[in-house]
C-alpha cells in the first residue's frame, strides 16, 4: 500500500517536480522546476528548493530552509530551520559595468554541495558553496561551514571546526582538542552495535558483528 503525498494548498510546486510517496510539503514551501524529492520526506513551511535540487528518502527540511541549485541531500538527513546553502563563492548581481543583471540560472560558477546519508545540520547554519558533508556528520546550530566535514564529524562555530565525533544516533563519542581526527587505527566505541574506525584519515562505522575474535577493542581509542 502506498502512502499519499500531501501538498498544502499554499505551496508552489513548479512543473517537472518529482515527489515520492508519503512526502508532505507544508504551507508556503516552493519547489522549483526539476526538484526531485524522495519518499517519506517532510518539506517544512516556507522552505525553498531551487531548480534541480535533489532529496533522497526520509529527509526532513524544516521551516524557511534555503536549498539552492547544486544541492543534493542523501537519505535520512536533517536540515533544520533557516539553514542556508550557497552555490557561488564570489557572487555578483551584474556584469562588471553594471549594465544588467547576470543570469540566475546554473552556470560555470555554480558549485555543487552534497550532504551525505544520515547527516544533520542544526538551525540557522550557513553552508558554503562546493562543500561535502560526510555521512552522519552533525553541524551545530548557527555554524558557518567553509570546509568539507568528515563522516561522523561534529563541527561548530564560525568558521566551523571539528570538535568531536558523533555516532549514528547523534551521541558525541569522542572530543577533539585540536580540530583534528583521531589517528589512523583508532577505534572509538559507540554502543553494542558497533564502533567508529579511523583508517587513512577517514572515519567509518564498523558493526559489532564485523569484528573478528582477534580484534582489539572497542575499549576507547586504541
Ligand atoms: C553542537 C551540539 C550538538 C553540541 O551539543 P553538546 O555536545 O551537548 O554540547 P555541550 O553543551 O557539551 O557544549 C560543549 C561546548 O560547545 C559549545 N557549543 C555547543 N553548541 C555550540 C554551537 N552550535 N556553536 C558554538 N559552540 C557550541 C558549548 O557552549 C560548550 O562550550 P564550553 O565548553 O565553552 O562551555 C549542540 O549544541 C547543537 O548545536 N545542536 C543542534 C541543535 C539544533 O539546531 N537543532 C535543530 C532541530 S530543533
Amino acid at each position: 500500500m502506498t502512502s499519499p503525498i500531501r501538498i498544502h494548498a499554499t505551496a508552489i510546486v513548479e512543473p517537472g517536480v518529482e515527489i515520492g510517496e508519503g512526502t508532505a510539503v507544508w504551507d508556503g514551501a516552493h519547489l522549483r522546476a526539476g526538484v526531485r524529492v524522495g519518499r517519506h520526506c517532510i518539506i517544512g513551511e516556507k522552505a525553498y528548493l531551487g531548480p534541480g535540487v535533489v532529496l533522497g528518502d526520509l529527509v526532513k527540511v524544516n521551516a524557511c530552509a534555503y536549498l539552492c541549485t547544486g544541492v543534493t541531500i542523501e537519505d535520512g538527513c536533517m536540515i533544520a530551520a533557516h539553514t542556508v546553502f550557497t552555490n557561488d563563492l564570489t557572487p555578483r548581481a551584474t556584469d562588471p559595468e553594471l549594465r544588467g543583471l547576470l543570469d540566475s540560472g546554473p552556470g560555470p560558477r555554480t558549485l555543487r554541495t552534497v550532504v551525505h546519508r544520515g547527516a544533520s545540520i542544526g538551525a540557522n547554519v550557513t553552508i558554503g558553496p562546493g562543500i561535502e558533508l560526510g555521512t552522519f556528520c552533525m553541524v551545530g546550530m548557527g555554524s558557518v561551514v567553509t570546509r568539507d566535514i568528515p563522516a561522523f564529524g561534529l563541527v561548530v562555530g564560525n568558521p566551523a571546526r571539528l570538535v568531536g565525533l558523533v555516532d549514528r544516533s547523534g551521541e558525541k563519542v569522542w572530543s577533539s582538542a585540536d580540530g583534528k581526527l583521531p589517528a589512523d587505527g583508532s577505534i572509538i566505541p559507540c554502543n553494542e552495535d558497533g564502533c567508529l574506525v579511523v583508517t587513512a584519515g577517514r572515519v567509518r562505522w564498523q558493526p559489532a558483528q564485523e569484528r573478528g575474535p582477534g580484534d582489539r577493542g572497542p575499549r576507547g581509542i586504541e
